[in-house]
């Protein structure tokens, strides 16, 4: 643990599956901390009101959903930004929101760091996130400290958004991967191949992934409990799909998983794991 009094005061917003783990770490450390969620938590540092939190602070990082919640919640903490206070966003957002908060935060004369990461529930729990982030190179510097107590790797990238792009087309793969996991898993069931056969003839396979490892078992045992809820795969998905659109470009592939993850989510599955598209062949059943 560093001198607490050496340590700049921090504010959390946003106490998810990640949010909440990062604040611990934060903690932990002895970062001086107040922490804030739109559903209140019971936690010593707590703030109920957004604005004290973020007036409270020197470091204000964002875990927080969406886009909504994140346009939301900056107007409320709005005018608490200014010199002396960072802002970082580590929630996946889109395009036009991380240069949103670009040109606001440098309008208001507050520092900006883009920082989205990869890393699901174990990793924050882990204090072992990989941060992809966009901004000012001595920002990150100064703040490569307070970033390492949550991660494991920080890659430093050309912009926010750039930082954005990354983090969307690197979910891109993992969902589509989920959405082909799904197809081969029931596939392989449906002539009498175990999940275990499956995933021993997967491994030496070029195709071979972490995600493979984690998903064919948990899809195969029905455990769909969140490490990354199908919701927020659906919103990154059409994040991607609006880059494609910025971009000119037909995307099919990610067009149609967004689509057979809206309808788990329209089913109410949306809190459940993503990996619930395993779920999608039953509607022919
Ligand atoms: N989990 C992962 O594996 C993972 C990996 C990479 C990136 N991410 C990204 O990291 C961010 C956080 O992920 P997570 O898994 O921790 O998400 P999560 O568990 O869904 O938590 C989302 C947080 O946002 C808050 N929130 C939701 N809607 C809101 C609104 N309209 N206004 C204000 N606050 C709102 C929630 O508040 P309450 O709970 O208090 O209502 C909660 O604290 C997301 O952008 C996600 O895409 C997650």
């Amino acid at each position: 643990m560093s001198d607490p009094s050496l340590l700049p005061p921090v504010a959390v917003f946003g106490l998810g599956i990640i949010g909440s783990r990062a604040a611990d770490h934060l903690a932990t450390e002895g970062y001086p901390l107040r922490t804030w969620s739109r559903s209140a938590r019971e936690r010593d540092d707590f703030e109920a009101d957004p604005l004290a939190a973020a007036s409270s602070a020197d470091l204000i990082a964002l875990y927080l959903k969406d886009v909504p919640a994140v346009r939301d919640v900056f107007e409320r903490i709005r005018s608490a930004l200014g010199s002396g206070k960072t802002l970082i966003n580590h929630a996946t957002v889109d395009h036009a929101t991380t240069e949103f908060l670009v040109e606001e935060c440098a309008k208001l004369g507050c520092d900006f760091l883009n920082a989205p990461f990869t890393g699901s529930k174990v990793a924050a729990g882990n204090a072992a996130l990989v941060y992809y982030v966009g901004g000012k190179a001595e920002t990150l510097e100064r703040l490569r400290p307070f970033l390492e107590t949550t991660s494991s790797q920080i890659m430093e990238v050309p912009s926010p958004a750039a930082a954005t792009v990354l983090k969307l087309t690197t979910n891109l793969i993992t969902a589509s991967t989920v959405q082909a996991l799904a197809e081969g898993l029931k596939l392989t069931q449906a002539n009498g191949i175990s999940p275990e056969t499956y995933l021993a003839a997967i491994n030496p396979n070029a195709c071979a992934s972490a995600l493979a490892s984690m998903k064919v078992p948990s899809m195969a045992a029905g455990d769909f409990e969140a490490h990354f809820s199908l919701s927020n795969m659906l919103k990154d998905a059409r994040y991607m799909l609006d880059l494609a659109e910025r971009a000119d470009l037909e995307t099919p592939g990610i067009a149609n998983t967004a689509e057979q993850m809206q309808r788990r989510n329209d089913l109410g599955e949306g809190e459940e794991d993503f990996s619930i598209l395993f779920r999608q062949f039953e509607l022919k059943a």
